[in-house]
């Protein structure tokens, strides 16, 4: 049923450094890890990724054109863009499939105020925080459970 589904997997600014960054906030995996068990997870249901990441948010917003049309769903972590990219927001909102937002930490109860609120949410079809790689595996079993049936199951949804 997932055959030819593509999937892509979008990581922003600061998220290359995954592992050595503040390990209790985002974990101890690398970010090669990390893609490396969602690209694998998603192949056993017959999807295909594309994963990417940049520190330029031009260069994540020219690959969201890129893909706009052409993949079945995203994934985005874009990292502190979240809180303020605007020019994101735009691109995101082109985008044809479900995009689901995933952050590595609990943004909503961090210490600083300005990474409570995300200015893309409203262009997403599902945000999930705080739950590490099991955020991410949660984003492919939402996207997966939608190619299925049209529907997402609402219990998948957090916060
Ligand atoms: C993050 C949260 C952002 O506030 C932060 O700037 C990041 C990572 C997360 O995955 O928890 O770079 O998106």
């Amino acid at each position: 049923m997932n055959e030819n589904r593509t999937i892509a997997l979008l990581h922003g600014c600061n998220l290359n450094l995954l592992g050595e960054r503040d390990p209790e906030q985002y974990g101890e995996k690398k970010l090669g890890e990390l893609e490396r068990e969602f690209v694998n997870a998603a192949r056993r249901g017959g999807i295909s990724c594309i994963t990417f990441q940049t520190n330029h948010e031009g260069e994540l917003i020219e690959k969201i054109h890129e893909l706009r049309k052409r993949v079945d769903g995203m994934v985005i972590n874009p990292g502190a863009w979240t809180h303020y990219s605007y020019a994101l927001h735009d691109a995101l909102e082109m985008v044809a499939a479900p995009v689901v937002e995933v952050h590595l930490s609990d943004v909503a109860n961090r210490k600083e105020e300005w990474r409570r609120h995300s200015v893309i949410s409203d262009v997403c079809d599902l945000t999930i925080s705080g739950k590490g790689m099991e955020g991410y595996m949660e984003a492919l079993a939402w996207l997966t459970q939608r190619f299925g049936t049209g529907k997402a199951d609402p219990s998948l949804r957090s916060g």
